[in-house]
């Protein structure tokens, strides 16, 4: 229950700042989100949207990070929650376990706080 509230005071604080958000996500994890939005396209898309909140297969990812709970599981959504939906799926996602390096982990998590 601390997570939402950190989560969303970091986001109002680089608002504030007057981050763009290219600089918020150099600023954070060092993740490539353009690096993100190819692995998204090749593995995530036929199942997630990410440009609307409509369910396809799973529910749809836009503004994913800018949201207090998970679309589908409504777990307050922290960056070790995503990456463990990643690796562990569940609900009917796959999961991909060790498919994705930490480094590719945090380009996907970089790419879903721009949606
Ligand atoms: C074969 C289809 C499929 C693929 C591919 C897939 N997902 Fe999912 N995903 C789902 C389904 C189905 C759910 C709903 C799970 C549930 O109801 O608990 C889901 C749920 C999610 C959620 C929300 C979890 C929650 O707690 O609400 C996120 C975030 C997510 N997926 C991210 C991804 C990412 C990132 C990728 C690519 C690496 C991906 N998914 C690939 C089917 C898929």
């Amino acid at each position: 229950m601390i997570k939402p509230i950190v989560l969303s005071t970091a986001l109002v604080g680089a608002v504030a700042a007057g981050w763009t958000a290219s600089a918020v996500q150099k600023g954070k994890a060092a993740g490539d989100a353009t690096n993100g939005k190819q692995l998204f396209a090749q593995t995530c898309a036929p199942c997630h949207s990410a440009t609307s909140k409509t369910a396809n297969v799973g529910p749809g990812l836009q503004g994913l990070f800018k949201a207090k709970k998970m679309p589908a599981t409504n777990r307050p959504v922290s960056v070790a929650v995503v990456k463990a939906q990643i690796q562990k799926g569940g609900g009917g996602m796959p999961a991909f376990g060790s498919k994705y390096d930490a480094q590719q982990l945090n380009d996907l998590i970089a790419y879903l706080r721009t949606l």
